[in-house]
């Protein structure tokens, strides 16, 4: 695992978008793993930026995102759908049938599980994931205690996670109380994983996530054993990290 360490939130989010835009220079075709939250919102204006002034194209690339809330359709502004939708897709040239994100108002939700599995098991795997982390460790919406197994599910969000989330919504008895998440096994099948991470409230996860012990008890720690992965992060993000043997941290 790879620690970079940057000054302030808008520099990662710089760093962030390159290596995003690397990616697609690299490979036109690529498959992106997208994340919501407030984290990568200035990751994605700087996409913006590179698609507008640097000719960047999506136009080949297909996405796949984490998650979304079960019971609210795309129109609902705090979807992650409609999300995705003001902070990335409207700005870019990725066509929509290219866009994935499961339904959270479909009929059935383990129907819309199995189908978005299957749709990772036929256009991935993901050759770049972005990721954030929870206060609690979470990575998608795979709270603390998820089988590192896991695929796609319906997941029971977290008093923890409703609360963090509160802010995106009038009130928080309105959050929703489940979602469906990519599973940590679908993450992990990523050819290459970029965590971001910004703030001191981030910062206990994040050191535990770096040099705690691998356990289900905080989902990220499992990226530990991920061959291609780097965690990008804010002086404040990573204010917890015991620079100690074995772990290379790099400051930008
Ligand atoms: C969002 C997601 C979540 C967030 C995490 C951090 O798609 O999967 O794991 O990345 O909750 O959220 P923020 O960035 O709002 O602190």
């Amino acid at each position: 695992m790879e620690v970079i360490v940057f000054p302030d939130y808008a520099k990662l989010s710089v760093y962030a978008a390159q290596m995003m835009a690397t990616q697609i220079g690299n490979k036109a075709t690529s498959v992106l793993g997208l994340a919501t939250g407030g984290t990568p919102v200035q990751t994605y204006q700087e996409l913006v930026g590179l698609h507008r002034e640097e000719g960047l194209s999506l136009s080949e690339v297909t996405t796949f995102n984490l998650d979304e809330y079960w019971g609210l359709s795309g129109s609902h502004p705090a979807s992650y759908r409609y999300y995705m939708w003001e902070n990335l897709f409207r700005h870019v040239d990725v066509p929509m049938e290219q866009v994935h994100i499961p339904h959270g108002d479909a009929p059935d939700a383990m129907e819309e599980c199995r189908r978005y599995e299957g749709l990772l098991s036929e256009l991935g795997p993901i050759d770049l994931q972005i990721l954030g982390i929870g206060n609690n460790g979470h990575i998608g919406f795979n709270e603390p205690g998820t089988e590192f197994g896991s695929i796609t599910a319906l997941i029971d969000l977290t008093p923890d996670t409703i609360a963090a989330n509160a802010r995106f919504f009038e009130a928080s008895e309105d959050v929703p109380r489940q979602a469906i998440s990519m599973g940590i096994k679908s993450i992990m099948q990523a050819r290459q994983i970029v965590l971001l991470a910004s703030g001191a409230s981030k910062a206990e996860a994040v050191a535990k996530a770096v040099t705690g012990p691998v356990s289900t008890a905080l989902p990220a720690s499992i990226l530990q054993l991920h061959p291609q992965c780097t965690f990008l992060l804010d002086e404040a993000a990573a204010s917890g990290i015991d620079n100690g043997e074995g772990l290379a941290v790099k400051r930008m």
